[in-house]
């Protein structure tokens, strides 16, 4: 077929450079949106009288046709597209022309490929990312529910990747669970900007057809029209801000999926993943390898490459509708792709993993985690808190010494360091004690954390 766009060339366009502005291997997965866009445009040119209605419940039937047979092509995983063809676009609209006729050619009245596109891509924007929302709230379930198992496991605490002060897993994996929550809540957001139909606003200024924007918004569930024809063809922020929020998954999922590494090593043993997640090594038997979370946080990297390409696509860009808009598409779907695949095998690789904790617990024994209780101890007999921080300072440096841990220096011992220790400090210092004394509103106590969770259940 000749171009949609042909009437004005008398020359062929060359062949490299029909390669290289078609985007048909990009776009080929919106065929289902742009299809059902179409069917919502050609209803309302029927309801409006922009075309006889006979015409337009031709172009709403053949489409819906082609829409089934393209299902069901397509999940037989035939080629339906021919690879040299411009984009999705003029590819259903020849198939449509196959179809029913030169009829077909009535269904662009009012309407160009710019509003066209940006249509389509919002409407698969905005069921992908309700997808990944969905996806989201599965991980942050796992995380509620496994936090409600561990309020008592307790771990060291990390600052600077040192020892700091021991949690309980509960509060470590909630931790988790409000950084996914603002995630959900961010992709929440970017759908109400989302919502804004920009078809009707044709090549860039409108059109002179008297269409009822109002009625395809409604057909197509969206909330808003554009207000300005010149933005709707040309905003691509939504795209920007979609992959802002991925991004800031995809660095979440790096943060656990480094932790989740860290732990499965034999130094820290905190964890140990299932085989069904995990590697071998060709070359070492003894290898277990955590290559999923590896790969999560590989592919970090992928999404704010994206996302820093859509940004400089747009930089500087000027009104309305330029090619470079054609570039959104490849990170818009490998951003989209990433980091819902990121979210559903973190999810997975969680679902079995075994926690250690019996290995979380001994981490904290004589791990001085528990200096900080040691001075408040003496806070509490009326000591100011710089003084109980140099007397117990003084005494972790005595037991790295002697190679103990706070908790075993005797009674009279401390006392040499301070006369308002009594017998009662050796209970005050034990990690599950020092764990339940962190009862602030947001602590790692188990009664905060039941607090917490019960919050957080309010949510999932
Ligand atoms: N394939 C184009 C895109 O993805 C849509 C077509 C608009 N093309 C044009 N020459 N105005 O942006």
């Amino acid at each position: 077929m000749s171009k949609l766009w042909g009437g004005r060339f008398e020359g062929a366009t060359d062949r490299l450079v029909e390669e290289f502005t078609a985007s048909i291997g990009v776009d080929a997965r919106l065929w289902e949106v742009d299809v059902r866009c179409s069917i919502a445009h050609a209803r309302m040119l029927g309801g409006t009288g922009i075309l006889p209605e006979a015409e337009a419940r031709a172009l709403v039937a053949g489409l819906e046709a082609l829409g089934e047979e393209l299902r069901s092509r397509f999940e037989r995983g035939e080629a339906v597209f021919r690879p040299e063809a411009e984009d999705v676009h003029s590819e259903i609209e020849r198939l449509l022309t196959e179809r029913i006729g030169a009829v077909a050619g009535k269904l662009h009245t009012g309407r160009s490929r710019n509003d066209q596109v940006a249509t389509d891509t919002r409407l698969y924007l905005r069921e992908r990312s309700d997808a990944l929302a969905q996806e989201l709230h599965g991980l942050e379930s796992w995380l509620v529910g496994a936090a409600e198992q561990h309020l008592q496991t307790v771990l060291p605490g990390l600052t600077h990747t040192q020892h700091a002060q021991p949690v309980s897993l509960a509060h470590h994996l909630l931790a988790y669970f409000w950084m996914f929550e603002r995630d959900r809540e961010r992709l929440a957001d970017c759908r109400r900007r989302l919502d804004v139909l920009p078809l009707g606003s044709a090549a860039l200024a409108g059109t002179s057809f008297p269409l009822d924007r109002e009625q395809v918004a409604r057909e197509l569930g969206f909330g808003r029209v554009s207000e300005n024809s010149l933005d709707a063809v040309s905003d691509r922020d939504f795209v920007v801000e979609f992959l802002g929020a991925a991004s800031l998954i995809m660095m979440h999922l790096s943060r656990l999926a480094e932790e989740l590494i860290l732990w499965s090593t034999p130094e820290f043993g905190f964890i140990e993943l299932s085989d069904a997640v995990t590697t071998g090594s060709s070359i070492m038997p003894q290898k277990k390898n955590p290559d999923v979370a590896e790969l999560i946080r590989g592919r970090t990297g992928r999404v704010n490459g994206a996302l820093v390409a859509a940004l400089t696509m747009l930089k500087a860009l000027p009104l309305a509708y330029n090619r470079d808009l054609q570039e959104d598409k490849a990170a818009l779907f490998d951003g989209l792709d990433t980091a819902h695949s990121c979210v559903r095998l973190m999810t997975r690789m969680l679902r079995d993993a075994r926690f250690r904790t019996e290995r979380m617990a001994r981490a904290c024994e004589s791990d001085y985690s528990n200096a900080t209780d040691l001075a408040d101890f003496l806070v509490e007999k009326g000591v100011p808190f710089r003084q109980c921080h140099e007397i117990a300072g003084r005494m972790v440096r005595d037991c790295l010494e002697r190679g103990i841990g706070l908790e075993a220096m005797p009674l009279e011992r401390m006392r040499e360091f301070s006369p308002h220790f009594d017998e009662t400090v050796h209970e005050r210092i034990r990690p599950r004690v020092v764990m339940a004394a962190r009862a602030s509103q947001g602590g790692t106590a188990p009664a905060a954390v039941a607090e917490q969770l019960r919050r957080a259940h309010l949510l999932v």
